[in-house]
């Protein structure tokens, strides 16, 4: 079984697909959205980098999630805004352990007030 990379990761079992490829998870607190993209199984976060919209409530399109809040879309392969000044939509590995997916999570960086100071102050929040 593969190890978990980073510290706070952890292997997590997917759970069923419905009809349309997505899914949502959470695990140890935190929310977790899987999509379909041309066959591959993509998990990213399941907040919205924005304000913590559903993701996982997102309309899927042209290869990009649509926050249901306030429409900011984020491409499903590099998880960077296309429409807006915001951070990227942080995405999870995903692989095969004992032929069942699973996402290796990791948990985000915590950033300092300064740190989210300085990101505000350069219009990256
Ligand atoms: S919370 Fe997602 S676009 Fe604002």
């Amino acid at each position: 079984m593969p190890e978990p990379a980073a510290p706070g990761a952890a292997l997590v079992p997917l759970p069923d697909l419905d009809a349309d490829g997505r899914a949502a998870f959470t695990h140890d607190g935190r929310e977790y959205a899987v999509f379909t993209l041309d066959g591959q199984v993509v998990v990213t976060d399941g907040a919205c980098p924005h304000k913590g919209g559903p993701l996982a409530e997102g309309l899927v399109k042209d290869g990009a999630v649509r926050c249901p809040w306030h429409w900011y879309t984020f491409d499903l392969v590099t998880g960077a805004c296309r429409n807006a000044q915001a951070p990227a939509l942080r995405r999870h590995e995903v692989l095969d352990v004992d032929g069942r997916p699973h996402a290796r999570v990791v948990p985000p960086a915590t950033v300092s007030l300064a740190e989210r100071l300085r990101a505000h102050a350069r219009g990256e929040d």
